[in-house]
This record gives structure tokens, sequence and C-alpha cells, in this order.
């Protein structure tokens, strides 16, 4: 009988096996659906918590029921975030000798933190090292550690940083700490990631001790703000630029920023978690200039490489700061003969996975000229992006595409544009052709693409462009109809909720807003509906009643009338009709008043309402719902 894995004594591998066989099943399903799967998951919170929760099993349960279960129940919750068409964050997509060796990873289960414990790991470092300094043109005697990303590749640089200005200036940091020691100056560009300041405040410095140097409209430092940072004080100094803005893409000027540190003896930190790549690239290395003159580098190997998470890189030209930084002694921590590499000291920590043998595997497999066609397509990719959309007027590309970032924003010819773009990403991240986030440009909303995956093609941008320009194109139109103070139509279009008594403020409070917005849609497709409260000051249970079903009167004394309009008569009569029946029933019922809101995705009613000897007595409010951002403006009339 096979024992279980994990029961002391068991020498049966055949669980693991079937486990994996398992896995492998489940895993070729999921990559095959990739291109054409919905990319941002269907299940909610409450159904994943549902489906994955419970209680802590009281006895073991064979490893492959554990498997096919957790895939069963988490599948509904996964973003594919590895498909062609997921263009969020800076995310890569796994390439698939990276994803085969993450799985001997985890059957070898090797920590990396020294020879002793793993001498393929060590030297699997040590080569992928090498080649990754060659590859981006960096000093080949700098020192190179694998992290989980690019924010502890920044502190662990920053940290090497701190190490080696404050020995020059005749402190030891790691051994007397940083309080009573000559202080540091840092210098940042205004458009500095945030991880760089999440790093250098673990490592005392905090966030307003740090010098911002401006940046111009793309994002990059100026040279001139950053000389003159540089003059306005002294004594030791960390200057941290960027290669790859996180929204433009943009590159800070590293030779005129190399030339002005080197003049005052600073230290120069590149943070260039994707743009660091552009120097694999005959075509993009220009963005780079003299990037090698730097003292420190960080990047990551899960954003453009297509590394699997998690997986960052520092390069550090001073190994000795690096190792002092890092390095960390104990008796049982036995370094060996031969002077190997010994992975923990180049890590903040000790134990870690053997994230090196994915990135050599992605290395290996690319090659130099997959990994510089990797970058050159999806920077074509990009500019194919943004020139798609831009076949849309209301679009306006608010960068220049200089690399592999596409910054959207919606910009109607009336009305709010910040509303007009969320209002798009919305409905874009509904459709799930395509996934992009969310962002602020210099006080402006707007939408990122970020075109980071190996495995995205020319028909993925063409297929994702027209998901995007049809959700712009949407709003306009029901902007026109809104223009043209065609509220009904409106109503009737979109499904906009009109309704009665004090409902309105426990509908939006309500958690289940979307969920009760989703369940009336295909009802109101050819009605309006009309809410209303006959007892006013009785309508607090309303969030926990439920779903709301037809007409029947409920338990809390209001009633849903949803009330289909001969599709002849929408125009200009439907508003007039919406109001005479919403106060009819009111008075049918015993409402004491009637209070409507009104909403819609601009506030087109006013004129209409007040004719009729409404009140308006509620500012405009902005209410997202489901997918959709309405503003309400409420009427008030006694019966
Ligand atoms: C410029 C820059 N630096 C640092 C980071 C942090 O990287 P990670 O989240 O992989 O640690 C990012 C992430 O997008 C980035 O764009």
């Amino acid at each position: 009988m096979a024992s279980k894995d994990g029961q002391p004594g068991s020498i049966d591998s055949s669980p693991t096996v079937r486990s994996l066989e398992r896995a492998l099943e489940i895993s070729r399903a999921f990559i095959e659906s990739r291109a054409d799967r919905a990319v941002w998951p269907t299940a909610t919170l409450e159904q994943l918590r549902a489906s994955l929760g419970g209680e802590l099993p009281s006895h073991p349960i064979d490893p492959t029921d554990v498997i096919d279960a957790l895939a069963r129940a988490a599948e509904p919750g996964i973003v594919t975030t590895t498909g062609p068409r997921y263009f969020g964050f800076v995310t890569g997509g796994a390439l698939p000798a990276t994803v085969a060796a993450e799985w001997l990873t985890a059957v070898w289960d090797q920590p990396a933190s020294l020879y002793v414990l793993s001498p393929a790991a060590a030297v699997v470092e040590e080569v992928a090292a090498r080649w990754l300094l060659d590859l981006l043109g960096l000093p080949a005697g700098a020192s190179v550690g694998f992290v989980t990303g690019c924010h502890m590749a920044n502190f662990t640089a920053l940290a090497a940083a701190r190490h080696e200005l404050l020995r020059r200036a005749g402190w030891d940091v790691e051994a007397d700490g940083l309080q009573g020691a000559p202080r540091l100056r840092v210098i940042v560009g205004d458009e500095v990631h945030v991880s760089v300041i999440g790093a250098l405040r673990l490592l005392g410095i905090g966030s307003k001790q740090v010098v911002r140097a401006a940046a111009d409209d793309q994002g990059r430092m100026r040279p001139d703000a950053l000389a003159a940072a540089l003059a306005a004080g002294e004594g030791p100094t960390i200057v941290c630029a960027q290669a790859g803005n996180v929204n433009s893409g943009a590159f800070d000027p590293l030779d005129a920023i190399a030339e002005l540190t080197s003049r005052y003896g600073a230290w120069l930190h590149v943070d260039g978690a994707f743009g660091l790549w552009a120097a694999a690239s005959r075509a993009l290395k220009t963005h780079v200039r003299e990037v090698e003159r730097a003292d420190s580098w960080a990047t990551d190997a899960h954003k453009w490489l297509n590394v699997p998470y998690d997986s960052g890189l520092v390069f550090i030209r001073h190994p000795e700061a690096h190792r002092a930084a890092m390095s960390l002694s104990a008796a049982y921590l036995v370094r060996s003969d031969n002077d190997p590499r010994e992975g923990m000291d180049w890590t903040p920590e000790s134990s870690r996975r053997a994230r090196g043998f994915a990135v050599y595997a992605a290395l290996r497999s690319l090659g130099r000229s997959g990994v510089e066609d990797l970058v050159d397509r999806c920077c074509r990719l990009a500019r194919r992006f943004a020139d798609r959309l831009r076949e849309e007027p209301s679009i306006q590309i608010l960068n220049d595409v200089v690399l592999n970032q596409v910054l959207v924003r919606v910009v109607p010819a009336t009305g709010d544009a910040d509303v007009a773009t969320r209002d798009a990403l919305r409905r874009i991240q509904d459709e799930r052709i395509c996934w992009l986030g969310g962002s602020r440009w210099h006080g402006l909303d707007a939408m990122r693409i970020s075109v980071s995956n190996w495995s995205t093609t020319e028909e993925d941008i063409d297929r994702s462009a027209d998901s995007i320009l049809r959700a712009v194109r949407s709003r306009l139109t029901r902007a026109r109809e809104e223009d043209a103070g065609r509220i009904a139509e409106l109503h009737l279009a979109s499904w906009r909720a009109t309704y009665t008594g004090e409902l309105s403020q426990a509908f939006h409070d309500s958690q289940d807003a979307a969920a009760w917005a989703a369940e009336w849609r295909g009802q109101l497709a050819d009605g309006v509906m009309v809410i209303l409260a006959k007892g006013a000051d009785r309508l607090d249970g309303f969030a926990a009643c439920g779903p709301v079903r037809g007409k029947a009167p409920n338990p809390v004394e209001w009633e849903i009338y949803n009330i289909h309009v001969d599709p002849a008569r929408r125009g200009g009569g439907l508003g007039g009709m919406l109001f005479n029946a919403a106060a009819e029933l009111g008075r049918q019922r015993g409402a004491r008043q009637l209070v409507l809101w009104v909403v819609g995705t601009n506030n087109p009613a006013r004129r209409f309402y007040e004719a009729r000897g409404m009140q308006c007595d509620g500012g405009e409010q902005e209410h997202v719902l489901g997918h959709e951002t309405l503003h309400e403006v409420r009427y008030r009339m006694d019966l």
C-alpha cells in the first residue's frame, strides 16, 4: 500500500509523482486555454472564500486530492497574467523553460544560501550572473544577487551604498548602526518608483529626508535639477536614477547623471526594473547610454525576462561593499573551500529558493538574440497599440512611446475626462478580452498598458485595441445622447435606475451594490425601474434584504416596479412618464414624499425636474456601481 507523503518513514515517492502528474494535466489544460480564457476571473471574493475556505482538515488528505481540489477552487480566481493580453502593471509571462525549471527547483528543493547546501544552485547563479552582466553591458567584476524582485534589489543596492559611503566617512554602519552616523544625503528624481523610497525607509532614511530633483513631462530626472540639488548640500550622497518609468517607460538621462554624480563623488544607483533590459537591444541601448558608469543597478527577471515570480536581480560594482552589507556569519554557516559562490553573501535573506535555475533557463532558452528580440518585439507591439488607439480622436496617448509602456486617456468633447477614462477602463476590464490597470499621470487619470509578455502577438494587440475602442466609443455614444437631453433614452439604454424613497443611500452603502445592479441589469433593458418606499424611516434593513426580485411587496415596505415602455414612445416623453408614474405610485402607497434620485453619466435632468416642481436638494455625487460611474442628483417633492 502506498504510504502518504509527509508521513514519517515514508520512502514511497509515488504520491509526489501522482500529484505532479495531476498537476501536469491541470497545467496542460490551463496553458492551452490561456490565449482565450477571460483575462480577469469572474469569481467573486465571497465565492473564492467559500470554495477555498472551510476549517483546517482534522486528518491528512491524499496529496493528489489536495491538488485537484485546490486547482478546482482556485482557477476561477486566477488572473491570466501569463496570457498574451494581460497588460497590467509590468508583468512577464513565464517562458516555457522557466516554468519547467521552477518545477524542478521545487522538486529539488534547494536553498541557495550556501555552496554546501547546493553546489549546482551556486554554480548556476555564478554562470547566470556572468551572462547577465555581459548581456546588460555592466562591469564584468560586479557582484550579483538573486532577490525576490526589484524592490529588494533596490534595497540590497542601497544597503551596499550606505555601507560604502559611510565606510569612506569612517563609520561602520553594520556595527554601529545609523544613529550618530554621518548624515547620508539621498537625491532621487521626482518620478522615483515608490519601491526606492520603501527600500530607503527600511535602511533608516525617511521619505521626507529624500531630496527630489524635478522631472520633465515624460518623467525624466532633469540634469539641471540634479546639479542644483548636488550643489545645495554636501556629505556622502546617493543619487537614485531610473531606467524605465513605471508609467511612461521614460529613461532618466543616465550619461548626464553619471557625469554629475562622478563630479561629486556620489554613489549612483539605477533602478531599471524593466528599462535596464533596453541594454540588451541594439536598437534601444541608446536609452541607457553610459549606464555602466553607475555603482549599482536593480532589475527584475519576473518582468521583461519572463521568469515566473518572484525573481529580481541586483548588480553592484563594489563586491566588497555588497558582501559587507549582506553577509552574516555563524559557526554553523560553513563556507566551502575553493571560494565558490555563497548565495547568502549577496541577498538580504539567508534561506531562499534557488531562483537562479529559472533565470539560467530563461537566458539559455532565449540566448542573446532571443532576449533582444523579446525586448524589441514588445516595444514594436506597444507602438502598434498606440497607433491603433490614436484612430479614435477622443483618445490621447499621454507619453512618448519609447519603450513598452503606453499611457491612454479618454478626452471626450464634453464632460469630465477623468471620469470618462475611469469609465472606459471599467468597461474594458469587464469585457475581459484584455486587462489594463489605471494610474494617475501628472494629475490626470490614465490607463496603463505594459507589453511585457513573450507570447503576445499583433493579433492580440488588435483584439485588445478593438476592446478599448469599443469601450470608449460606447460611452461617447451615451454621452452624446445625454447632451441632446434625451434622458429617457439614456435610462433605457443603460439600465439607469431611478427610484423613490429613502432607499438610495442604503443602496449605495450596500456592499452588494454590484450584485444588486447585475441582478437587475437584464430586466431593465426595456424598462425603467422605480423603487417606491412607503415608510422612509423604516428602510434600514434594505442592504440586508438580498437580491430584489419582481414586483412583490416585501417586509420592509418597499416595492420595485419595472415600468415597461412602448419603444415607439421612447424619446422626450419617457422622463414625464417616469415622473408621473413615480408620483402616482407614491400617492397610492401613502408615501409622504417623493424623492427621486436621477442617476446618469452626467447631470442632464435638472431643468426637466425643476420644471415639474421638484427641488434639487442633493449636490452632485459620484458613485461607482459595478463597472459604472454614475452621477447622482437628488430631487424632492411633497406628495
Ligand atoms: C521602476 C520600478 N522599480 C521597482 C519596481 C518594483 O519591482 P517589484 O515589484 O518587482 O519588486 C517596479 C515595479 O513595477 C518598477 O517599475
